[in-house]
């Protein structure tokens, strides 16, 4: 094998395309994932590469110590791509204190053992963590974006716990020399999204002839990305981006939340043989989030003039693809629904 890759939470939605990417993409990489498979975690992602040779899945938290040293010391990572996250904006107002554990401590503790793993032997290793535009707080609607000089101005506890996290990783490069990369990416749709989100949460209820809940008036802002776009661009970025840089990822497609469900309730009823606008029935306006951002846009022009990338998709497009792998995967969405996910490791690997 020519690399040892870490990757953090690849039993999530952004980490199970990654995984997947990298497995068929590097047949010369052997691939780590490292994932406490929490109730986001979900090894059916994962299905397609279990049984591949260049592949290894290891049940962990990122904040155990000794557990993490001793994997770098098993497999000698020369890579680590870190996505393990406690991600949903709501369950951090909810629940606070498994957002610092997870995202600060464990990045922290991820940081300290490539450190010391790696001695100051810097040379072919990299330390990439994946950040979001959530750190730089809330535009207004005036048509300006983030750049990677946006000052962080995080409002929710899953934002601070991110920014800190990312000025964690900048302050190893400085301090220690860690040779690190970090990504910050808008609001990410695709398969295996897990369905307390918003989009895979309104197909599942348009599906289910639920209410479809709308926080405040439905006006906040988000630029969606493709998941695969996403993860093509943490492929670039992990074997092209420089150390130290740090690169916004964005998908340039603003769009208000009641558009969006509007848009979807119509792919819906196409797809599904209903009466256009029947689904449009379903929208509830419910109580705001609290301290709910009002835009995120990012401006990824660094990442498009100096890595080449830039999004495949239109959002018509990808939505349509999105809702149709949903449909295709029911079961999928069902096994998420009734907790049948959880039994997978235990089917997969025994009691290891
Ligand atoms: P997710 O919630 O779907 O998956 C997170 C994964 O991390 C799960 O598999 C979970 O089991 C694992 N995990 C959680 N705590 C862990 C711990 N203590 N130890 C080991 N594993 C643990 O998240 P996602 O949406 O795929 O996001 C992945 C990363 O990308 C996160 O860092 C998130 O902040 C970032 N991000 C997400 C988006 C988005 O739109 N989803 C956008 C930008 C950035
Ligand atoms: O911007 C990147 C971020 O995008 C990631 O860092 C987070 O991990 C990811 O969860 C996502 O955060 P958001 O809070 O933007 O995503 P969410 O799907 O929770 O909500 C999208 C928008 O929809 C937001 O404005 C809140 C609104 N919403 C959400 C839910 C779940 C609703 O109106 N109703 C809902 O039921």
């Amino acid at each position: 094998m020519k690399k040892n890759i870490l990757i953090t939470g690849g039993a999530g939605f952004i980490g199970s395309h990654v995984v997947r990417l990298f497995v068929k993409k590097y047949p010369d990489y052997r691939i780590i994932n490292l994932d406490a498979l929490t109730y986001a975690g979900n090894l059916e992602n994962l299905k397609e590469v279990e049984k591949e040779a260049n592949y290894i899945f290891e049940k962990g938290d990122i904040t155990d110590e000794k557990l993490v040293s001793a994997l770098f010391v098993q497999y000698n990572f020369d890579g680590v791509i870190h996505l393990a996250a406690e991600s949903h904006v709501d369950r951090s107002i909810a629940e606070p204190m498994a957002f610092i554990k997870t995202n600060v401590f464990g990045t922290v503790n991820l940081l300290n053992a490539a450190k010391e793993s790696w001695k100051g032997k810097y040379e072919g290793k990299r330390f990439y963590h994946i950040s979001t535009d959530e750190v730089y707080g809330a535009l207004e609607k005036d048509g300006t974006f983030f750049t990677e000089n946006t000052k962080y101005a995080p409002h929710s506890p899953y934002s601070a716990s991110k920014a800190s996290s990312d000025h964690f990783v900048r302050a190893y490069q400085d301090t220690y020399g860690l040779p690190v990369v970090i990504s910050n990416c808008s609001n990410n749709y695709g398969a295996n999204h897990f369905p307390e989100k918003l989009i895979p949460l309104c197909i599942n209820n348009i599906k289910n002839k639920k209410p479809i809940p709308v926080y405040g008036k439905g006006e906040n802002v988000r630029d969606w990305l493709w998941v695969e776009d996403h993860a093509r661009a943490i492929d670039i970025i992990f074997h092209n981006g420089k150390d130290g840089e740090t690169y916004n990822i964005g998908g340039n497609n603003e769009w208000t939340n009641i558009d969006l469900i509007r848009l979807l309730c119509k792919i819906m009823d196409k797809k599904l043989g209903r009466v256009q606008g029947e689904s449009e029935k379903l929208i509830t306006f419910v109580t705001d989030r609290a301290g709910h951002d009002l835009r995120y846009a990012i401006d990824a022009s660094k990442l498009n003039r100096e890595l080449g990338w830039k999004p495949s998709l239109q959002f018509e497009q990808g939505l349509e693809k999105t809702v149709d792998w949903y449909l295709a995967n029911e079961q999928w969405l069902i096994n998420v629904i009734n907790g049948q996910y959880q039994q997978y490791y235990q089917k997969q690997y025994g009691n290891r």
